[in-house]
């Protein structure tokens, strides 16, 4: 296990049952863990599929556990699963933390399509609290247009005064977000890359500035990033290497990894449309000054 980044923004590289004993219990504010679903998603050459599903929930019953005891009492935690395994983990957890609200990622449809069933379009989140009268929620800063279908606004007669609705609500547990496409700026190379949309309506919600924001299994580092961006700290852990370059350049926690320069990969369409000087200039206005051309 190896510890990577600065005070501020730290990256285990490491098992996430190993790193997370480390941590002090009740040391964390928020807590987003989207770990492999047992799927058979080949992350970097590591397929993840446990031998049975008892022993997948065996093993998220151990991490679990261990996020729950790393949380403030006032901490928030955002859990993630396949669809099939979200009611074991709901029911696991109902009974250590108070689940507030059972989300629905909801995206659109690319990707391949089920043809004699109905195909997955969403992906289910838990959101828990350990003290459902005192966890921090920022309703201001997430606020979204309430549609009512309406072409006009709508007025509350029953006001002595006739007002129009309030036009912003807090968003209902159906979130709609896109998944993260080849050709989106964010777009790194890692088959489940969650989008920094979602994480920034959960980081928002559930910390303040200052505030320490931790990912088990980082993967490309989008909660670490968007926690950066938000001000607040984070610690993320991923046990690749792959990722851990992609965590320390999204970050921006240093130039190069063992000895190799960090650099984000040249998309398809981005070298066919470019000559090679071109190419050069791109790669160096993504990656800044650490990449000389030595023309
Ligand atoms: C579903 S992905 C997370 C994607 C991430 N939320 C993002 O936005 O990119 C799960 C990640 O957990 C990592 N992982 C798998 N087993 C792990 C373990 N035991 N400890 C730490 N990381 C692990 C995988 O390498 C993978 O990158």
């Amino acid at each position: 296990m190896e510890i990577l980044g600065n005070e501020q923004h730290k990256i285990i590289h490491g098992d996430a049952l190993e790193a997370l004993k480390t941590l002090p219990n009740n040391s964390v504010d928020l807590i987003f863990a989207d770990p492999p679903y047992n799927i058979g998603k080949n992350f970097n050459g590591h397929v993840e599929k446990w031998k049975t599903e008892e022993a997948y929930l065996g093993w998220c019953y151990e991490w679990l556990d261990l996020c729950i005891q790393k949380l403030k009492p006032n901490g928030s935690f955002y859990v993630m699963t396949a669809t099939q395994f979200m009611p074991y983990f709901d029911i696991y957890l109902r009974n250590k933390l108070t689940i507030l609200s059972r989300l629905i990622w909801s995206y659109d449809s690319s990707g391949v399509q089920a043809k004699k069933y109905y195909g997955s379009m969403y992906e289910p989140i838990l959101f828990c609290v350990k003290d459902k009268n005192n966890y921090t929620f920022n309703t201001e800063d997430i606020l979204v247009e309430a549609k009512t279908g309406a072409k006009r606004k709508l007025i509350d007669y029953r006001k002595a005064v006739p007002t129009v609705y309030s036009s912003e609500k807090v968003p209902g547990n159906v979130w709609e977000f896109t998944r993260v496409r080849y050709r989106m700026d964010e777009y790194e190379n890692h088959p489940t890359q969650k989008p920094i949309s979602l994480l920034e309506r959960i980081i928002r919600a559930s910390s303040n500035k200052g505030d320490l924001v931790m990912d088990p299994f980082s993967g490309t580092f989008t909660t670490c990033f968007v926690a950066k961006e938000l001000g607040r700290n984070s610690i993320g852990i991923e046990l690749q290497d792959e990722y851990i370059k992609i965590g320390l350049r999204r970050l921006k926690l240093a130039k190069e990894f063992k000895g190799e320069k960090l650099q984000k990969e040249i998309r398809t369409f981005e070298t066919n449309m470019l000559s090679n000087t071109d190419t050069l200039k791109l790669f160096e206005e993504k990656n800044g000054k650490y990449i000389h051309s030595k023309h």
